[in-house]
């Protein structure tokens, strides 16, 4: 059924299931634009930093992919939890003699970047390194050992929001190697509309058909071009005009999906593993400072105004009334997105309330 389904469109898939593919990558164009100079000119380090879901691992995916005919690359999905583990992961790369095999030589942590020298000759390696937010004070310091004694490398680490404010406060000269910090947030309209393309397209659809362009304004009012919500919300309108037999999704169907309870989205195997966390108190702590702030306000409060929450914030910190205002107007949007806070309109303005599965959290806190 589902196959005779999709086959209406002329796909041979769901085109959201939430994998990573270099091919389908679309939009964050300076961002790409800077990580790519920082290559080019051979600096050493650069950061990409972003909520869950924002696209970090598809952006070093893609670069991999990009690079892989030019440059020697070591992409690590997560960093060691000690030093020793970076000879397995550069010999397994880049290999040992079979004398050296046969004599049992390895390098050693000391060896390691005399090793990658020879091995990288002259060509100009790209380390990457995932989920750097989970990076111990050792290894972050081997890091900049092999950063510093590699003689022809670009090491890019990515991580949640909060690693640019944990490398400051652990490691200060690693800090000050990084020469090059990119923020990915959300996609532009322009770049929505092609992820769903592309997406479509890649299955054998065509366009953005069935979406309608008014559908798919709502989709990026509704995520905020956020691309993993993008995808869900996505995927559970595909699954509600299966179940109603549409051949079209227009906004209304927009409207009745959200009375669709998440218990009957059918979510594809391969989902899971990139799936969100459900929110949990790491992920708060996890959140930049002003996000927590605000959920802590809210959290003794219900129902504000973006004013009165500025109004509750640290007022020094901004230029002006309106500075702070507006500030506190994008992020309660962001953290809307996330599912951390709901809002209604009363009159004229909007209040902001913590969603309940938060707002639990807070009590346990
Ligand atoms: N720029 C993009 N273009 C197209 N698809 C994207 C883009 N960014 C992210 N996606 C899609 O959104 C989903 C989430 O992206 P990704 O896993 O790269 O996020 P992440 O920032 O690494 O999240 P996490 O912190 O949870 O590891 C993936 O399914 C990916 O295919
Ligand atoms: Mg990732």
């Amino acid at each position: 059924m589902k196959s005779e389904f999709y086959s209406k469109w002329g796909w041979i898939a769901n085109p959201f299931i939430l994998k990573i593919d270099p091919k389908l990558f679309t939009g964050y164009h300076q961002q790409v634009d800077a990580v790519k100079l920082h290559i080019a000119d051979k600096h050493k380090i650069a950061m990409i930093y972003g909520p869950t879901g924002s696209g970090k691992t598809s952006m070093l995916k893609w670069l991999e992919e990009e690079l892989h005919e030019t440059n020697p690359i070591l992409y690590v999905s997560k960093p060691p939890q000690n030093a020793e583990e970076f000879i397995g992961i550069f010999t397994e790369t880049f290999g040992i003699s079979f004398w050296q095999k046969l004599l049992r030589w390895k390098p050693s942590l000391q060896t390691l970047p005399d090793y990658i020298n020879k091995k990288v000759n002259n060509q100009h390696l790209v380390f990457m390194v995932d989920e750097a937010h989970e990076t111990n004070k050792e290894v972050l310091e081997w890091l900049r050992v092999l950063v510093d004694q590699i003689e022809n490398v670009s090491l890019i680490i990515a991580g949640l929001p909060r690693l640019p404010e944990k490398i400051r406060d652990e490691l200060e000269t690693f800090d000050q190697r990084i020469t090059t910090r990119i923020e990915l947030t959300a996609l532009e309209k322009e770049d929505t509309k092609e992820l769903i393309k592309k997406r479509i397209e890649a299955v054998g659809g065509s366009g953005t058909v069935p979406f309608t362009d008014s559908a798919i304004d709502t989709i990026f009012t509704r995520t905020g071009g956020f691309p993993r919500e993008v995808l869900k919300m996505c995927g559970r309108l595909v699954h509600t005009a299966m179940d109603k037999d549409l051949n079209v999704i227009e906004v209304s169907d927009i409207e009745d999906h959200r009375e669709v309870p998440q218990s009957n989205v059918r979510v594809d195997e391969q989902v899971v593993t990139f799936s969100p966390k459900p929110p949990s108190k790491q992920q708060i702590d996890d959140l930049p400072y002003k996000q927590r702030k605000i959920l802590e306000i809210l959290s003794r409060e219900d129902w504000l105004t973006p004013t009165g929450i500025s109004e509750r914030l640290d007022a020094k910190t901004y230029k002006s009334k309106g500075h702070a205002i507006r500030s506190t107007n994008n992020i309660l949007h962001r953290l809307m997105i996330d599912g951390f806070v709901q809002r209604e309109a009363r009159g004229k303005a909007f209040m902001y309330a913590l969603t309940p599965r938060i707002k639990i959290l807070f009590v346990e806190k």
